[in-house]
């Protein structure tokens, strides 16, 4: 796709005077910066009102990045309306949850169904690829910005009822699939439908009397930005045939479905903001999961903070070291680029305390700039990399519909996260450097020895023959509680669970007891070590799986807590509680013997590795308080980021190094 490693990041000279780009432009140069992604905000700037365009400021901050050889990311400035748009179109605004209308302010606010938005954000992109196309340094389209936010307007409502009618033809199949008899809702005409908020079917902000109308709403909110965003490309497309088409996503956002998402964009970018007590193996795992949404392809990291955010509780900065060793992470799960929001830093609004390549003090003598400009020397050594893949032997089932399923349902436990469940996994995987690929629910499994699928609690329809198959074929698959419960629609798959994975998982789980945080069930494995579980309990019945572990304790005591089964010629182990990481980690060991880690040897560090042409690209990380020795298979190798021979010796927190076999 590029044929550097894109280092720069958004980029608001339209904030400042003239006198200050060209400082900019020195200072960056000595970075090694060599890409800006411009124009997210100015929309206002560009439209003054409905009939004007005016460009002559993008059109000097254009011609200066491509004098100076940027790789330029061009916004569309869609994601924040002008106000005389508001003033003359009410309808562009978006109604919340609340249902409250909301006025002119903020940004990523507009309604996906006003037809006013629709016509003028198209229009806007179509101009500017009009207008800048066909300039070879614009290298990427950079749609709107970071979309999210649901509608709940009469526009959003009539369009819900249109696609609603789509997918199920008849009132009575609506009726049937949203299990319209509870509490009387029977409909008899779709324009009885209204949107699922807090003035309908909400309870509190986050649960529903109807699971199935508020899943498909959330479907259809998700394909109702989409439908924005493919207006915006077909604008650009009228104009510009090949340039890369992107919009920032935002890794576990829950709002929209990423996968399908993916299916549009010519290349995944996301923005990457951990908070400082984010788990290093729950940000592998959302770049695993940014790759795996375009299937394994690498993707571009659009936003990192070089310092500090402004907007979380706690702005921690990066400690020293910190921002290169995260940088080589994302490198490794897949990325292809490494931008920052922001340049330099602003000097007014809710963002003057995030942090920028150039600090308030305005110069390049300091910590933050030295660091930038330490590793902007390193990228420009390392374009061999772009297009390496990450190959894995472990996918791990990641779907939106489950997501939205399982916490919309009431009960049994509020502590039910569908996100902390697939990481509660997933980090086992990275304590023990073995690479996953995160798979949507129709995938091809074939390709791979283990298929994980936590909380699978919604099975649609073709999933239970695919993994059927897939296991049956010698794969082993990894499930447990809180999976094959639910169709579609969130009804119950009656029949006892685990519904349609009942035949292949050898068992009954005939109840489930849910755990409050102060209480715990003790658990005895097959081997006799003894530990503790938590969160929900299932209550197992063999129906030819062994037993694996049993609980010692509740009046369940000696009914099994994990179970495999043996079918076709693969198994399937069924995980009926939260166990303790240490006896997660025991079985889950057994279980995936036969996949191989990227490194033999066990270390502390993280390990990974890209692949191409033959070559192996080995990132070796310390994310820990210790200091951990470089595993001997580095020993006496090049570490390529700095060209040294790497001795025997305890490598600090934040050291990276990247040795190429
Ligand atoms: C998001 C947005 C940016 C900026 C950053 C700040 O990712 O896309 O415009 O607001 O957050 O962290
Ligand atoms: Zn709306």
């Amino acid at each position: 796709m590029f044929d550097r490693i894109l280092y720069g990041g958004d980029y608001n000279p339209n904030q400042w005077e003239k006198a200050v780009w060209s400082e900019d432009m020195r200072i960056f140069k000595e970075a090694n910066i060599n890409s800006a992604t411009i124009n997210v905000f100015s929309w206002a700037k560009i439209q003054p009102s409905e009939n004007e365009y005016y460009f002559d400021e993008l059109d000097e901050v254009i011609e200066m990045l491509s004098k100076e050889n940027y790789d330029i990311v061009l916004a569309t400035s869609t994601a924040a309306m002008p106000g005389w748009m508001y003033k003359k179109y009410p309808e562009v605004a978006h109604v919340d949850y609340d249902g409250r209308t909301h006025k002119f302010g903020g940004r990523h606010n507009n309604c996906p169904s006003s037809e006013i938005f629709r016509k003028y954000s198209s229009r806007l992109a179509g101009k500017l690829a009009e207008r800048y196309g066909s300039n070879p340094h614009v290298t990427c389209w950079h749609i709107n910005n970071e979309y999210g936010n649901y509608c709940y307007c009469e526009k959003c409502e009539a369009a819900f009822r249109v696609w609603v009618k789509d997918k199920y033809q008849t009132i009575e199949a609506v009726n049937k699939a949203w299990n319209m008899e509870f509490w009387g809702h029977t409909l008899y005409d779709f324009d009885e439908i209204v949107v699922p908020n807090a003035l309908s079917e909400g309870i509190g902000y986050d649960k529903t009397a109807f699971a199935g109308i508020s899943i498909d709403y959330c479907r259809f909110m998700s394909d109702s930005r989409l439908e924005t965003f493919k207006l915006e490309k077909a604008a650009i497309r009228e104009h510009d045939k090949d340039t890369a088409i992107t919009t920032n996503l935002m890794g576990t956002y829950k709002g929209l479905d990423y996968f399908k998402w993916a299916k549009e964009l010519d290349i995944v970018s996301w923005d990457n903001y951990p908070a400082y007590d984010t788990p290093w193996s729950q940000v592998a795992m959302t770049h695993d999961l940014m790759r795996g949404v375009k299937d394994q392809q690498p993707f571009m990291l659009m936003e990192q903070t070089p310092s500090q955010q402004n907007w979380q509780a706690y702005n921690s900065l990066k400690k020293p070291g910190q921002m290169r060793a995260q940088s080589y992470q994302t490198i490794a799960h897949g990325a292809d680029t490494i931008q920052f929001f922001q340049l330099r830093r602003s000097v007014g609004a809710c963002e003057k305390f995030h942090g920028a390549v150039i600090e308030h003090v305005g110069t390049e003598n300091t910590r933050v700039f030295r660091e930038t400009a330490e590793l902007g020397e390193e990228l420009t050594r390392l374009s061999e990399i772009i297009g390496a893949k990450a190959p894995s032997e472990v996918g791990m089932i990641f779907d939106w519909d489950n997501y939205w399923a399982l916490e919309y349902t009431s009960g049994p436990s509020v502590d039910l996260k569908y996100v902390d469940q697939i990481h509660k996994y997933y980090r086992y995987f990275y304590d023990q450097n073995i690479s996953v690929d995160m798979l949507a629910v129709d995938a091809d499994f074939s390709n791979y020895k283990v298929i994980v699928a936590p909380v699978l609690y919604m099975v649609k329809e073709g999933m239970k023959e695919a993994l059927q198959a897939f296991v049956e074929n010698g794969g082993t698959l990894i499930t447990g509680f809180m999976s094959g419960i639910v169709d579609q629609s969130d009804n119950v798959h009656l029949g006892g669970y685990p519904g349609p994975l009942r035949e292949m998982c050898g068992i009954w789980a005939e109840e489930i007891d849910a755990l409050a945080p102060e209480q715990s069930n003790t658990v005895v494995l097959a081997d006799g070590t003894t530990g503790t579980s938590h969160l929900l309990c299932d209550i197992i019945h063999l129906e030819g799986a062994e037993s694996l572990a049993e609980y010692t304790s509740n009046f369940y005591a000696g009914s099994p807590a994990v179970t495999k089964n043996n079918f076709g010629k693969g198994q399937v182990y069924y995980f009926g509680t939260e166990l303790e990481p240490a006896l997660l980690d025991k079985i889950l060991a057994d279980a995936t013997a036969a996949v191989k880690p990227v490194l033999a040897e066990p270390t502390k560090l993280e390990v990974a590795v890209r692949e191409k042409d033959g070559h192996r690209y080995f990132f070796i990380m310390n994310f820990t308080d210790e200091e951990l020795p470089l595993p001997a298979e580095f020993v006496g190798k090049t570490d390529i980021l700095k060209g040294h021979v790497l001795e025997e010796h305890d490598l600090a927190k934040y050291t990276t190094y990247l040795v190429k076999m």
